[in-house]
């Protein structure tokens, strides 16, 4: 029986849907450099490569479907009597929406916005952006970046997301391999703050110690069973 639940989601929880995670074999890290196409600096000195990278990304990213890791959160946060579930995300896909999960932070950002660097505006852009494209509210052009935090960059929704550590009493990290920070110190936090914690992946992650449980398995199988005996439980 528990109070508030977090879920923390990486790129794992997205493999089963066919996006590539970032840093595993196959990823998306092993065929792009981050100082290429992540980070301010690459923005600044190519931004056609950038769009390029982030408008192919995208098209990908709308094509996918949730998978049932994704849809157990929805039954969860049906289900659950005993306080909220929240999904913190690094990933900036939208399957957790399409599963119709709620409580959703994108600390990442996500694929269909984008933000003007010259006046902070968020819009919605869904189709492609390039360096012509001009911003809906102050008309320049070339200011639009893909809203999505490059290295270097300030997490989005951090006040909430850090009051939601201090309080929730479950933090389930979901498919994540603690390689970035600070969403790989969210487990400690929380687990400070009187929470159980608890890793679904493929292997041991960098950060396992930071859980009391671990479930080695892939997470469109592991998860949802977990969520059922949850939902027993409470
Ligand atoms: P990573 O690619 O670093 O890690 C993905 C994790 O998911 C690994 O630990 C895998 O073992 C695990 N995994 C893969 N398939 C799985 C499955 N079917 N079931 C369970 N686990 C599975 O991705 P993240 O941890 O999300 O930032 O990376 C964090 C951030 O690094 C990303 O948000 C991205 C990247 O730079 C931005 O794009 C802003």
């Amino acid at each position: 029986m528990y109070g508030d639940i977090v879920i923390l989601s990486g790129a794992g929880i997205s493999a089963e849907s066919g996006i590539p995670t970032f840093r595993d074999s196959d990823g998306l890290w092993n065929n792009h450099r981050i100082e290429d196409v992540a980070t301010i600096e690459a923005y600044e000195r190519h931004p056609e490569q950038v769009h390029d990278f982030y408008n192919g990304l995208k098209i990908d990213l709308q094509k996918a479907r949730p998978n049932p890791a994704h849809l157990a959160i929805t039954e969860l946060q049906n289900g659950y009597r005993n306080g909220t579930v929240s999904v913190v995300t690094q990933n900036v896909d939208l399957l957790h929406e399409k599963a119709g999960n709620r409580n959703i932070y994108h600390i990442h950002g996500q694929i269909d916005q984008a933000v003007c660097m010259n006046c902070g505006r968020i819009t919605d852009a869904r189709g492609e952006v390039t360096t012509e494209t001009l911003c809906a509210g102050c008309g320049m052009a070339a200011t639009l970046k893909p809203n999505i935090v490059f290295f270097g960059e300030n997490l989005l929704r951090m006040n909430e997301v850090d009051a939601l550590l201090d309080k929730c009493r479950l933090l389930i990290a979901v498919g994540t391999s603690g390689a970035v920070y600070p969403a790989n110190t969210f487990a400690r936090i929380a687990r400070y703050h009187g929470a159980d914690t608890i890793e679904f992946n493929l292997h041991a992650t960098v950060n396992s110690y930071d859980f009391d449980r671990h479930v080695i398995g892939r997470a469109g199988e592991t998860f949802p069973r977990f969520i059922k005996e949850l939902l027993a439980e409470s």
